[in-house]
This record gives structure tokens, C-alpha cells and sequence, in this order.
């Protein structure tokens, strides 16, 4: 077991493309309650990493992202994305949300091309890459579908495309997966991992699904209930290069070992 626990920084090292430090945010909404959902955290993804990150629901997940994004303001800590302070968001990083929303009045192409149009590109070579990322995800023929006339499942994968197409150096995926049959998300995982490889890039990755974080990541970081600590960090060290790689001892080992970890945690989130 290689658990790094919580604590180890490595601030400012050329290896690091995401680096947490000292991280820590409370909800203080106008009406209702105050919630500390972060306490502390330190964390430093590396260049090009694939990093999964797991925890029970409520533990914070989606407020790191939020955080790392840029979508809330870091009151407590800081956090560096290649070397510079997060302060908003920015086109080098890219987040597909938990409640991901696409623009109900564009097509499916439309929305896919929205950023790119933004950030200059060319409207031909715009409509190139939305055609190509549109199949890499199974959408082709629906691109000139409306959001409205699309199952769930492939609303998300228009999502997860319109982030992809725009090919950030870091990106944040908060369960972009969660919606989709076991099939279409085993293929998910497949492209995915397949334009991780052909386009390196860092990627936290939130799943509540074990088997999915291990077949795609490289470390496993497992949270803690509510307020959200590192509890473990875990190396997931699979060969891929096996393609029966998930009935392999190691990896079904792998799972069990964080499956009891994210365990551990049941029933302890802070009221
Ligand atoms: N806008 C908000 N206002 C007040 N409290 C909030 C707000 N958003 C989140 N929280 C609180 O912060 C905590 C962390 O929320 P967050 O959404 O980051 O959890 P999560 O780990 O992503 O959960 P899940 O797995 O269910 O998506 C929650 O316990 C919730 O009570
Ligand atoms: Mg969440």
C-alpha cells in the first residue's frame, strides 16, 4: 500500500500541473445553514496526470473543481494551475459539470462550436473539430439536433463534447459519466482515455463508481465525509497495455482496497 497521506505538498515543482495548497472553503448562504465542505486540503496533481477523485456524497468534490476552475473564489488556501493563481476561469482549463447545461436554443453542433467560435477558430475549421469530437462521443446525425430532442444520456455526451473539442491542458470532470447505460460509458471511458493519450493533459476525474476510477487513473485520491479532508492517496499502478487488464488480479485487488476505504467513511459526515 502506497498511501501518501494528507499534508505532503510539493508547491511549486516543475512536475506539478495542479497544486492545492492549504484549501479550504465554507458555504455561507444567505439563508440556511453554514457548511465547512473543505478542511485543509493539499494536493498536487502532476503534468499530465490522470487523477481520480472519489468520496461520499456532500464530501466536497465538486467544490474542489468549482475552486479549480475558478467558479468560486478561494478564500482559504491557494491553488496554482501551471504555475499560476487560480483567481477565474480561464480557456487552459476546462470543466464538464455535474448539472451539465447546454445552450437549449443551439443545436447539438452549435453548442459544441460555441467555445471554439469564441476563442477565434475559424468557422470551418470550427465545424471540423465539432464534426469529429461529435463522433468520438456517438452523436453523429444529431448535430443538428436540438438539446430538447435528445435522451439524457446523450445531452451529456453533447456536454462532455463541447468541453473536449476545445482540448484544454487541464480538465475537470465532475461524474460526467453518471448518466449513461454501462455500454455507452464503457465507450465513454474508452475515447476518453484514447484522447488522454493522443492530446496529454491533466484530468481530475469525480466518480462515486470504484471499477471507473481505477480503470482510468493513474492515482485514486479518496476523500473523507463532510468537512471534505485527502483521506488516502492511492497509486493505482495497472498495466494497460493488457486488454483483459480489468480481470486482472492486481486491478480487481485495487478496487477492493479503495471500495473499503471509501467504506470507512459511511455514516460519519459532519451535521
Ligand atoms: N451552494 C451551496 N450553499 C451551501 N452549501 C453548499 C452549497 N453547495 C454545496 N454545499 C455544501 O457543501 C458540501 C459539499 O458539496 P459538494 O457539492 O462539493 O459535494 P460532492 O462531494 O460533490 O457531493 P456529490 O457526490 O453528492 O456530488 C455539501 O455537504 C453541501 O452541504
Ligand atoms: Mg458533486
Amino acid at each position: 500500500m502506497e498511501h501518501a497521506g494528507p499534508g505532503r505538498v510539493e508547491t511549486g515543482s516543475e512536475d506539478a500541473q495542479i497544486v492545492v495548497s492549504g484549501v479550504s472553503h465554507v458555504y455561507r448562504p444567505k439563508h440556511g445553514r453554514q457548511v465547512l465542505a473543505l478542511d485543509d486540503i493539499n494536493l498536487t496533481v502532476r503534468r499530465n496526470e490522470f487523477v481520480a477523485l472519489l468520496g461520499p456524497s456532500g464530501c466536497g468534490k465538486s467544490t474542489l473543481l468549482y475552486l479549480t476552475g475558478g467558479f468560486l473564489p478561494v478564500e482559504q488556501g491557494t491553488i496554482c494551475v501551471l504555475g499560476e493563481t487560480v483567481r477565474k476561469p480561464g480557456p487552459d482549463r476546462g470543466i464538464v459539470f455535474q448539472h451539465f447545461a447546454l445552450f437549449p436554443w443551439k443545436t447539438v453542433r452549435a453548442n459544441v462550436m460555441y467555445g471554439l467560435e469564441r476563442k477565434g477558430v475559424p468557422r470551418r475549421e470550427a465545424e471540423v473539430r465539432a464534426a469529429e469530437i461529435l463522433v468520438q462521443v456517438g452523436l453523429k446525425g444529431f448535430e443538428d439536433s436540438y438539446p430538447s430532442q435528445l435522451s439524457g444520456g446523450m445531452r451529456q455526451r453533447a456536454a462532455i463534447a463541447r468541453t473536449l473539442v476545445l482540448d484544454p491542458a487541464t480538465l475537470l470532470m465532475d461524474e460526467p459519466f453518471g448518466a449513461l447505460d454501462a455500454q455507452t460509458r464503457n465507450l465513454m471511458q474508452i475515447e476518453l482515455l484514447a484522447l488522454w493519450r493522443r492530446s496529454p493533459k491533466a484530468v481530475v476525474f469525480v466518480t462515486h463508481d470504484v471499477h471507473e476510477a481505477v480503470y482510468l487513473a493513474e492515482r485514486v485520491v479518496v476523500m473523507s465525509a463532510r468537512p471534505g479532508r485527502i483521506k488516502a492517496i492511492v497509486e493505482t499502478g495497472i498495466d494497460r497495455s493488457d486488454p483483459e487488464f480489468v480481470k486482472s488480479r492486481a486491478f480487481v485487488e485495487k478496487v477492493d482496497e479503495i471500495w473499503h476505504l471509501i467504506h470507512e467513511e459511511d455514516g460519519k459526515a459532519a451535521p
